[in-house]
């Protein structure tokens, strides 16, 4: 049965979903959801992120890290937390560079360590070949379902990687460093409009009863009245909507209360806004184009942007740690010293290559391109030194 035909039965067997239950189960059905089964990132996938198009992203994320520990001066073990690694080419990028330049930070080779969060088996198995350079098991959705971490091993620059299907289970007893990037933009949202005649409403999909076809609507349910009783939306005009992801509120405070309680520091890199947006951003992509989010179920990739207003005041409630930024991608990725390095690239390729380089760094750093529209969201210590790229930013 294909996911339409299975959420059109849902629907009429029990009523009509939250835009966040079908992003949810389309993004990660174990059998039919788009990350476990059909997910392709990359010039030939449906999109492309920033570290599959420069391994100078995660270059300038492995300096960044090593500036970091060196700043908080933890030991030579550096431990890194990615959520949603898929390909595993930013993690292998980041532990390259970390690999070969920490010695001159360290005066020795510090020990690396890395925990994944994934729940895709297409994901795990490209992020094996990345990281340890070949795959020693097919990971099935009932391994990741039956143990926490369920799988081990080591690689790149002797590197320990260990797999986990949720945040919750890696380990928060030690220092680390959390990397998210594109991976909040793929949690579930949910969405309200504000109509005259009954103030704010959920939009919900509904399915038509003749034939496998889902379509919007409108309901008062308990969240749109939770929304009613808000001050700060009492004041938006009536057509105003707005999208509110409580799945991304509640990873952004474990993460702060993971970084209270042990220390390190998270950068979450995405794209989205830091104020109230009222208009809707849920959308759907397929080969590079913006396809409707409601056809196609689990062929194409869903997302809607990031809330960094929502996230930051989620990080205010946990006692101990601070918000840093966000800042553009542009200016973090420059503060870094990324035009040196892509100019010393230019040099150091053939002539046929340089016109992907001179792209490489408009497409992360114009404001046209990914510069602007992504920020990057730093989370540390209270009692830690202001990262290095966040000095002036912290709320
Ligand atoms: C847009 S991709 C980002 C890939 C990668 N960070 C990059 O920059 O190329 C989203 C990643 O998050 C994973 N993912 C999405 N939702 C998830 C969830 N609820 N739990 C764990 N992983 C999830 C996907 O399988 C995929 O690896």
């Amino acid at each position: 049965m294909s996911l339409l035909s299975h959420f059109c039965r849902r629907i009429r067997m029990t009523g009509p979903l939250h835009v966040a239950e079908l992003m949810h189960d389309v993004i990660m059905d174990p059998k039919h959801g788009y990350y476990p089964q059909a997910a392709s990132i990359g010039h030939k996938g449906d999109f492309i992120t920033a570290p599959e198009l420069t391994p100078v992203f995660g270059e300038i994320i492995g300096a960044w890290s090593l500036l970091y520990w060196q700043q908080a001066k933890l030991p030579p073990k550096i431990h890194f937390t990615e959520l949603g690694p898929g390909r595993g080419t930013l993690m292998r990028d980041i532990i390259d560079t970390v690999g070969i330049i920490g010695p001159a930070f360290f005066g020795k080779a510090p020990k690396l360590s890395a925990s994944l969060v994934e729940l895709s088996e297409k994901f795990i198995a490209e992020q094996e070949e990345m990281l340890c350079g070949n795959v020693r098991n097919t990971i099935t959705p009932q391994h990741i379902f039956d143990n926490h971490n369920y799988l081990s091993r080591t690689g790149l620059h002797k590197a320990k990687f260990k797999w986990y299907s949720m945040l919750d289970h890696a380990p928060d007893d030690k220092p680390s460093l959390y990397i998210m990037n594109e991976f909040l933009d793929a949690l579930p949202v949910n969405q309200f409009q504000k109509t005259e005649e009954k103030g704010w409403v959920e939009i919900m999909v509904d399915v038509e009863p003749d034939m496998d076809k889902l379509f919007y609507t409108t309901y008062k349910t308990g969240k749109s009245i939770k929304i009613d009783q808000d001050k700060e939306f009492a004041l938006l005009p009536v057509g105003s909507q707005i999208e509110h992801s409580p799945a991304s509120d509640m990873l952004v405070t474990s993460l702060a209360e993971r970084i209270a309680k042990s220390g390190g520091a998270a950068l979450i890199i995405d794209y989205g806004e830091d104020q109230l947006s009222t208009e809707l951003t849920f959308r759907a992509f397929k080969n590079h184009q913006q396809v409707n989010p409601l056809e196609d179920l689990g062929l194409c990739d869903l997302t809607a942007d990031v809330n960094f207003k929502d996230l930051k005041k989620s990080i205010a409630d946990v006692k101990g740690v601070k918000a840093h930024g966000p800042i553009t991608q542009s200016s973090f990725l420059t503060l870094m010293g990324v035009g040196e390095r892509f100019k010393q690239l230019y040099s150091q390729v053939p002539e046929d290559k340089q016109d992907s380089v001179i792209h490489a760094h408009n497409f992360l750093c114009s404001p046209d391109e990914m510069g602007d529209r992504f920020k990057v969201l730093c989370i540390t210590r209270e009692s830690d030194p202001v990262p290095f790229c966040f000095e002036g930013s912290s709320s």
